[in-house]
This record gives structure tokens, C-alpha cells and sequence, in this order.
């Protein structure tokens, strides 16, 4: 069977996918970030005022769609119309069909903060379609990084280091213990000196 980890996620690291389900008839799709702490439920944090956040509390099942590319994350937040999707397997949730890979899920704990839910949930299915890889924000915030360490001349003082930090602060989070993290803490080290 198809696992979390043969899908290539790591234990920790944050993944953007697209969530989809239902209010009533009518499917909603939009963006989260998602992560495993062991490879049998996922867990994603939602903040209060999400129509998302609403159906999955009031149906308890929903979808989580593997992206590789950005212009889904974009349909799904302002052109829902040019989503396609289908039926999923075992839950009543409508599937991206663009997607190379659909997990499907059950709601099984909630904790309520002050503005958001975190939510967890089992893995029931997954429908792999083709190979592709996760959404995670380290590599690319990597490259960004790299590229503004050799622009210093063309930030105000303390810019470049400002938004240094904050790369390495995201890649802390969505990669934790990875190599991007490494080659970062290097970076600002090197840069600030
Ligand atoms: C790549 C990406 C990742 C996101 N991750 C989260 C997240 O983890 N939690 C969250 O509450 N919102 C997240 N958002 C914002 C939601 O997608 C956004 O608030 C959306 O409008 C919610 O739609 P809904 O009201 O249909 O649920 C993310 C947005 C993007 C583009």
C-alpha cells in the first residue's frame, strides 16, 4: 500500500497541499500546510474563520492533495471554477484529479487555541496517481537566500539580514534538522560577519 512515507514525506517537515471538501453539495478546495510526526495521521493547524475549518469539523472527513505546482495553490484560493475533481474512495470528500497524489482522511482529534484548531486526523487511502515531488518552502526560500546574499549593495543596511533571518526562520520550521537549515545558520554567519 501506498504510505506517507513513500510519498516522501518526512517525519516533521511542513508540506503545502491543497484540502478538499464538502459544505453540503459544494466543494471547497484552498491551501495548508501539512505535516506526520509518525507516517499514520497528518496533522495541519486552521485558523478560526475558514470555511474548510467549518466542514471538516461538521463532516469530520476530508481530502489532502498532493501540489507540485503553484497555479494550483492559486486556482484553489481565486478561481475555484478551474478546479477539477472528482469523487474520493472511502470518505465523502471531492478529490483533485490534477493531483498526483490524494490522501484521504478522518478527523480524529481537535485541539481549540485561541485563533485557530489543530487538527488530526488517520490516513484511510491514499490514490497515487504519478511521481512527483511534495511542496516543501526550504529549497526554494534556500535559492532565494543564496541569491540575495550576493546582492548586499542593493538593500538599505540591516534589509538583507532582516530578510536572511526570516528565510531561516521558515526553513526552521517547514525543514527541521534538514540540510537547507545548515546551509542557512552557515549563511547568515558568513553574511553577518
Ligand atoms: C501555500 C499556502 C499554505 C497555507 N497554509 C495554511 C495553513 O496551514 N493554515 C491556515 O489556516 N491557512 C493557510 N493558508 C491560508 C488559507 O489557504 C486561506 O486562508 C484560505 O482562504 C482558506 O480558505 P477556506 O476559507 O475556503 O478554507 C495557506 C495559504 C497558502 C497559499
Amino acid at each position: 500500500m501506498v504510505s506517507l512515507e513513500s510519498l516522501g514525506m518526512k517525519k516533521n517537515w511542513l508540506y503545502e497541499i491543497v484540502v478538499s471538501s464538502y459544505s453540503g453539495q459544494t466543494a471547497n478546495f484552498a491551501p495548508f500546510g501539512v505535516r506526520t510526526i509518525d507516517y499514520k495521521n497528518i496533522i495541519i493547524e486552521m485558523y478560526k474563520g475558514s470555511a474548510t475549518l467549518k466542514n471538516i469539523l461538521r463532516l469530520g472527513e476530508f481530502a489532502v492533495n498532493v501540489v507540485d505546482d503553484p497555479i494550483i495553490f492559486y486556482n484553489a484560493l481565486y478561481c475555484m471554477k478551474k478546479m477539477h475533481f472528482s469523487s474520493a474512495k472511502m470518505i465523502t470528500a471531492p478529490v483533485v484529479v490534477d493531483s498526483p497524489a490524494t490522501i484521504e482522511v478522518r478527523l480524529k482529534e481537535t485541539e481549540e487555541r485561541e485563533k485557530s484548531y489543530i487538527l488530526k486526523a488517520e490516513v484511510l487511502h491514499i490514490d497515487f496517481r504519478q511521481k512527483s515531488q511534495l511542496t516543501n518552502r526550504a529549497k526554494s526560500l534556500a535559492l532565494e537566500s543564496l541569491i540575495l546574499s550576493t546582492r548586499k549593495t542593493l538593500f538599505p543596511e540591516k534589509e538583507m539580514e532582516r530578510m536572511l533571518r526570516e528565510n531561516y526562520r521558515v526553513v526552521k520550521k517547514v525543514a527541521p534538522e534538514s540540510e537547507y537549515e545548515k546551509m542557512m545558520h552557515d549563511l547568515l554567519t558568513d553574511c553577518l560577519k
